[in-house]
Formats: C-alpha cells, sequence, structure tokens
C-alpha cells in the first residue's frame, strides 16, 4: 500500500482525489491549513497542518510518502519552490500537478502565463512531474448560485466559445492514476469532459435538471469585468478575467482531447450528469 500527501484536499479536485485513493485502497495524508478544517475530510486518513507559503510545513507533511498532488490557488512560483524543497529533502520524486489548458491556448492567456511560469519551476527541477492540463471546471457553475438564486440569471461574457468542462471526478482518476503507476513523468495531460459546451448550453442543461427556467444573460468580457470590478473584485484580477473571456469568447478552449478515456478506459462525465449530482446545491 502507498502513500500520498494531497495539497488542496478541502477544495474540489483535492477533496475528489482523497476519496479516489481511498477508494483504490491507499494511504492519504492530507495537507490542510487549518485543523478544523480535518473534519471536513473522510476519517482514517494522516492530517498534516501546514501551508504552501511555510517550506519546513511541506517537508514535514512529505516525510514518508511515496507522491504529492499539487495545486495553488494562484500559480506563485516560491510555492512550488517550497514544495520542490520538501520533496528534494525527503527524497519524495513523484509530483503531480494540477495545470491548466490555460497554458497552452494561443495566444497565452494573462492567467495561463503565469500558470506556465509556475509549471517551469517544476519543469527545472529535474523532478518526475505529471501535469494535467485541465480545462474548465464543472464546480465553476458553482459561481452563477448568487445570481441564479436571487434574480434567476446568469451573467456571462464567453459566449459563443465553448469550453469542455470537466467533472473533478475525473481529474482525480487521471491523478490517482499518474501517482500510483509508472510511465506518467514528464507527460502533461489534457483533461476535459466529454463536450464541448458553450455557456449558454451549460445553463440550459442546468435548467433542465433543476426543472425551472435559467435566463442567460451574454455580456461583453469588458461589460463583465466593469460588473465585478464594481462588485468588488481587484481590477487586476477583473482584467485577467476579462482577457481568458476573450479567449473563450473566440473558441480557443473549445478543443476536445481524449485523454482522460485514453488514460483509464473510462469515458468522462458529462455537465448533464454533474448538475443532477448537484441540484440540491442549487435549491
Ligand atoms: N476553475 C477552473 O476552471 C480551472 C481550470 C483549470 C485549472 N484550474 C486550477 O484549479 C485550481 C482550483 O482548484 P479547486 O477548484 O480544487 O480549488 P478550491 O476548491 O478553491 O480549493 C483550494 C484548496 O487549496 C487550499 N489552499 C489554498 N491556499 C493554500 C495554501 N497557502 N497552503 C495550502 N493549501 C492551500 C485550500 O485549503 P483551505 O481549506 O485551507 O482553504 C483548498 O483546499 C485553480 O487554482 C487552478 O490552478 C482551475
Amino acid at each position: 500500500m502507498s502513500k500520498f500527501l494531497v495539497i488542496g484536499s478541502t477544495g474540489n479536485v483535492g477533496g475528489a482525489l482523497v476519496t479516489e485513493l481511498l477508494e483504490r485502497g491507499h494511504q492519504v495524508r492530507a495537507l490542510v491549513r487549518d485543523a478544523s478544517r480535518a473534519e471536513l475530510l473522510p476519517t482514517g486518513i494522516d492530517i498534516a497542518v501546514g501551508d504552501l507559503n511555510d517550506a519546513e510545513s511541506l517537508t514535514a507533511a512529505a516525510t514518508g510518502v511515496d507522491g504529492v498532488f499539487f495545486m495553488q490557488l494562484e500559480p506563485v512560483p516560491a510555492q512550488a519552490e517550497n514544495m520542490i524543497k520538501a520533496a528534494r529533502t525527503t527524497g519524495v520524486r513523484k509530483i503531480v500537478v494540477l495545470s491548466s489548458i490555460g497554458t497552452v491556448l494561443e495566444p497565452l492567456p494573462m492567467i495561463g502565463a503565469g500558470i506556465a511560469a509556475r509549471d517551469q519551476v517544476f519543469r527545472d527541477s529535474g523532478l518526475d512531474i505529471t501535469y494535467l492540463r485541465t480545462n474548465t471546471l464543472m464546480p465553476n457553475a458553482l459561481w452563477w448560485l448568487d445570481t441564479i438564486r436571487a434574480e434567476g440569471r446568469v451573467y456571462d461574457a464567453s459566449d459563443p466559445g465553448k469550453t469542455v468542462p470537466v467533472d473533478t471526478y475525473d481529474i482525480a482518476r487521471v491523478a490517482a492514476l499518474a501517482l500510483t503507476r509508472d510511465g506518467h513523468a514528464g507527460h502533461a495531460y489534457i483533461i476535459n469532459g466529454p463536450q464541448a459546451l458553450t455557456a449558454r448550453e451549460q445553463v440550459e442543461i442546468l435548467a433542465d435538471v433543476l426543472g425551472r427556467p435559467i435566463e442567460f444573460v451574454p455580456l461583453t468580457p469588458e461589460q463583465l469585468a466593469q460588473r465585478s470590478i464594481e462588485q468588488g473584485t481587484p481590477a487586476e484580477f477583473a482584467g485577467a478575467v476579462q482577457n481568458l473571456n476573450e479567449l473563450f469568447r473566440a473558441g480557443r478552449a473549445g478543443v476536445i482531447s481524449d485523454d482522460v478515456t485514453n488514460l483509464t478506459g473510462i469515458a468522462p462525465r458529462t455537465f448533464r450528469q454533474w448538475c443532477e449530482e448537484h441540484a440540491d446545491s442549487f435549491r
């Protein structure tokens, strides 16, 4: 039985990976910033209290594990360097990094450029790294929750461009494979769902599953950025999202890869399945 350190275990992707590894009979150590967050996690796993900004806590967390799943909220290079230092100190060679399709879009979006620079820090480490270049996450639909509840509307600036949203369960399946099997070091996989969908189509599917109408309100990327700045989003971040929406709108992230099926032998889950499983969150 192998043991793996999962960063972001209380989040969407890390949480799905904890479940996946346990179901495969592996041991899990979860890094949490706040010990009380461990209550959210399944029983029977090891908890390491630490922070990506604290290299010593990562060294303690990585001691005795066979591999690490690494994710960040923002691609701060110093956090990646802390993880690499901890891996070198503890002799861990295998790291699976949550990356993004944004790192390979043309032209490179601002957000993708930051993640690509972070990935380069891992590439330069010489460790055995696997990169999961995920398309948009299906749980992003939860970002619509407030306006659906308050107004029955979704405001979006990517229409008519398509993305290929992926269930975190499918990211977790590939992450578990890359951690537990040999032969994935140095590979970068494109992780997406089975269908390219516009945001409008996603909203139609969600409305159908919920059994009530949701109005889709298309905005320009600039209008959406302005709206989010008025609601308190820092201008720099709103500008980066505007830049990303311009690429989405142009259809740059709508390309479907077969990597999930080819690697795992099972097709990824549909957006409709995700909506059915999470319908209660929207009620
Ligand atoms: N959204 C998309 O469409 C998309 C597309 C491509 C790639 N991605 C990647 O996916 C990531 C988001 O993944 P997600 O949805 O699983 O995130 P999430 O649900 O927001 O979870 C974030 C996790 O990171 C932990 N965390 C945050 N800062 C930390 C720190 N300094 N030290 C240790 N742990 C820390 C949080 O722990 P606490 O419990 O302590 O808060 C939480 O477990 C993005 O950052 C991006 O890299 C997203």
